[in-house]
């Protein structure tokens, strides 16, 4: 089982089976992370598509606001020419890219403004099949933690209401099973939404 990032404890089996099954599916596996922090998940999703491919049959995009000191994993996979690293904000950087992923991970500002617009520039890049998942998505986070990008708490269920998700009455979109984190280790859950 991989060791993910920040929040991620009692998820990790369940992400690792998600992206495993959807590298089954799409080749060459798109991934994009929207908030990458240490690259810690990133790395965790790197290495399960490098094992479940056995291959590097797969794109890592990670996306982030701040420059953090570049992990080694980051400097062998650009080696590899398996990883684009970009720092900047999600909403500058999405709509200039046209290439679809398989799967998305939104996990950068968590204002229900921001995880809007990252789900809308997401859609604009996903096909029939495209998983996207939504960080901190448990009720008892909401309304909480500022945000430093623009200073609002955390509104991604309000986000993922308002787009039509939660009742499935966005079309071409279908709720899965959240994952499930385990809250007495620090764990929050994920959202995950599937095109159709
Ligand atoms: C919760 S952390 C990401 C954690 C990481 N995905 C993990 O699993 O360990 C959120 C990250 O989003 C970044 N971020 C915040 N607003 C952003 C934006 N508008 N565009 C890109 N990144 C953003 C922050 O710099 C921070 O590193």
């Amino acid at each position: 089982m991989k060791k993910l990032g920040i929040c991620w404890e009692g998820m990790e089996r369940q992400f690792e089976d998600l992206l495993a099954g959807q590298a089954l599916r799409f080749t060459p596996l798109r991934y994009l992370e929207i908030g990458v922090c240490h690259c810690e998940t990133t790395q965790g999703a790197y290495h399960i598509l490098k094992e479940s491919l056995g291959s590097f049959d797969f794109d890592v995009v990670a996306v982030d606001l701040e420059d953090d000191p570049e992990p080694s994993f980051v400097i062998q996979a650009r080696k590899d020419r398996r990883i684009t690293r970009v720092i900047g904000e999600s909403e500058r950087f999405l709509p200039t890219i046209s290439k679809p992923f398989h799967f998305v991970l939104i996990d950068g500002c968590h204002s229900e403004r921001c995880a809007t617009v990252d789900f809308l520039n997401v859609e604009k890049l996903s096909i029939v099949g495209t998983i996207v998942l939504f960080h901190d998505f448990q009720e008892s986070a909401q309304g909480g933690d500022i945000q430093g990008h623009c200073q609002k708490p955390i509104g991604v269920r309000d986000a993922v209401k308002k787009l039509g998700l939660m009742d499935g009455t966005r079309p071409r979109w279908k709720r899965l099973s959240d994952l499930k984190g385990d809250p007495k280790l620090g764990g929050a859950d994920c959202g995950v939404f599937q095109r159709i």
